[in-house]
């Protein structure tokens, strides 16, 4: 199979960087567009763009000549990782032109008729995209999303247990990577040796989102009847670098084991791995035993940053059980999700 051109919407940044890393190799996806901000227009990206992933910039990038976020780019599938303030329009306009729209940005993740997708938990939601195409007018082009970075790792671990045992309410607090704010994102001088208890629209957004992701989709396709559950979240900036840790305590419709709980997160499957995506792990969800994992800096690669990790799963005195999820934020949490849902739709034939 030919791989498919791709563009990157926000390619200087900190996802658009973690876009150009993952993309290297993949077999379905060549890039051939990068664009971002006025400010880097013009510019070949080895000078627009200040490097920040640990490998060197990859040669196959050094000397695109940086696009504006517009129709016109010679692409079929664009990755947006642009702020949701910009996003939200630019984003409709190439969906409009006929692009496939691969969104990072929280612009129109609950927008009644777009799939917000981790592909191993909801990978039948992508049925919304016809839906959409009626209602909005577009023959071919289609916005589909991935959720906020936490809501990613959280709704990836809680997908089998709802599925077994139904999850009623959950508590659940974030300790989030400073990369997850963008570069620069927050100064030196407010997080080093300090926790910021506050993250603009984060609460919400981890409230919200895994309901859409964990709910049902109608008979003719055509909407999400959201699951009904009731989450409280408290999101926290911490001085980590990447990987944001989540602790979560959970009251299910019955009360599993401990024993029955790392059974059921175990054997998870990976509808995509199945489908031969070339970034999906066989397992999505690792289990650790030791009383101190997981641990950002030990375990956030895990799977290649695609896998989230659970650990310390024990009951709960005030809900049922209690445990700790960690995933990273810009691979799992952002790019990587994205690149996942663009090889399910390729696999789904939306792409083809
Ligand atoms: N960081 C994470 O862990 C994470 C996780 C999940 C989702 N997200 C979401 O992903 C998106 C990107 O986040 P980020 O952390 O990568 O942000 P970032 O580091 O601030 O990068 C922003 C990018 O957007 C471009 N840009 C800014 N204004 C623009 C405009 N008016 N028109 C076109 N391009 C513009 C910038 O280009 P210039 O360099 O030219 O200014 C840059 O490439 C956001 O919506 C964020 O909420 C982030």
């Amino acid at each position: 199979m030919k791989p498919t051109p791709v563009g990157i919407l926000g390619a200087t940044g900190t996802v658009g960087q973690r876009f150009i890393q993952l993309l290297q190799g993949n077999p379905w996806f060549e890039i051939t567009v990068l664009a971002a901000s006025d400010r880097s227009v013009g510019l070949p990206y080895r000078e627009a763009c200040t490097w920040r992933v640990s490998a060197d910039m990859p040669a196959a990038v050094r000397d695109l000549v940086v696009q504006p976020c517009e129709p016109g780019l010679d692409c079929k599938v664009v990755f947006s990782a642009l702020p949701a303030e910009y996003a939200a329009e630019i984003e409709l306009l190439m969906a409009a032109a006929g692009y496939a729209v691969l969104s990072n940005a929280s612009s129109h993740r609950m927008d009644v008729d777009v799939p917000l997708l981790v592909p191993e938990v909801n990978p039948a939601h992508t049925a919304l995209i016809s839906q959409q195409r009626r209602s909005r007018g577009w023959e071919r082009g289609m916005i589909v999303t991935n959720p906020n970075c936490s809501s990613t790792g959280l709704v990836l671990a809680i997908k089998p247990l709802h599925d077994a045992f139904g999850v009623r309410r959950m508590v659940v607090t974030t300790m989030q990577a400073l990369s997850g704010a963008g570069y620069p994102g927050v100064s030196a001088m407010d997080s080093l040796g300090n926790v910021i208890p506050f993250i603009k629209s984060e609460e919400d957004k981890l409230a919200s989102e895994p309901l859409k992701l964990l709910g049902t989709l109608s008979a003719d396709g055509s909407a999400i009847e959201p699951a009904q559950m009731r989450i409280s979240a408290a999101c926290n900036r911490v001085a980590t670098r990447d990987g944001h840790l989540e602790t979560v305590s959970i009251e299910f419709e019955r009360r599993p084991s401990v024993e029955e709980a790392i059974k059921v997160l175990s054997s998870f499957r990976s509808e995509p791995y199945a489908l031969g995506c070339p970034s999906a792990v066989q397992p999505p969800i690792l289990v650790r035993s030791e009383p101190d994992r997981p641990q950002p800096l030990l375990d956030r690669d895990a799977g290649g940053g695609m896998a989230v990790t659970v650990g310390r799963i024990r009951p709960c005195p005030v809900f049922d059980l209690q445990f700790v999820v960690l995933s990273h934020n810009t691979v799992r949490g952002a790019a990587g999700c994205s690149i996942l849902n663009a090889e399910l739709l390729v696999a789904q034939g939306w792409l083809s």
